[in-house]
């Protein structure tokens, strides 16, 4: 049985990283969805739980997805579901220079491959960077997130004046 990991922040999870996921369930006999800390990154806006529930909320239609939310190495993740591969998002060339790093760390530290999906270029601007951005000031995110991200961005900025 073939199973992809598809790890990421995903504070939050957009548009961009749900094409992703629905690529990879189409290429593998299951996907397991991995949000992680990113130590790179200073603070979150969601925790590790609001981030694996509005995840699985947006991929419910999918079902050879599970999700799980986890604070530690992703090679441990990859070793602990029997990934056969980590799947990652490509937007730009701007990306590849992490993210090749990245993946030849993970495959130093356990073996583990890293297959890139070039995302379509109708998302390839999304980053969760910008919509905390927008959603933060009022502005409105709903073509570029699942609609349990909308809820769960508008609700964490309810009553907040910018
Ligand atoms: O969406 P992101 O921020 O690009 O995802 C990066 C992520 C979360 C996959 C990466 O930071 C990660 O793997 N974090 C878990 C800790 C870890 O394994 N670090 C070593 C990476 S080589």
């Amino acid at each position: 049985m073939s199973i992809a990991l598809v790890p990421g922040s995903f504070d939050p999870f957009h548009n961009g990283h749900l094409e992703v996921v629905e690529r990879a369930a189409r290429l593998f006999d299951s996907v397991i969805v991995a949000a992680l800390r990113n130590p790179q990154k200073a603070s979150s806006l969601f925790d590790l739980d609001e981030r694996r529930q509005m995840i699985a909320d947006s991929v419910a239609h999918l079902d050879n997805v599970d999700i799980v939310s986890v604070s530690t190495l992703l090679v441990d993740v990859a070793r602990d579901v029997n990934a056969s591969a980590i799947v990652k998002g490509l937007r730009a060339v701007s990306d590849f220079e992490s993210e090749l790093q990245m993946a030849q760390m993970n495959r130093s530290l356990s073996g583990v491959e890293t297959l890139f999906i070039p995302t379509s270029s109708k998302y390839s601007f999304i980053a969760s960077r910008l919509l905390r951005e927008v959603a933060r000031y009022g502005g409105d995110v709903s073509p570029f997130v699942p609609p349990p991200v909308q809820v769960g961005l508008m609700a964490k900025f309810e009553g907040e004046q910018a």
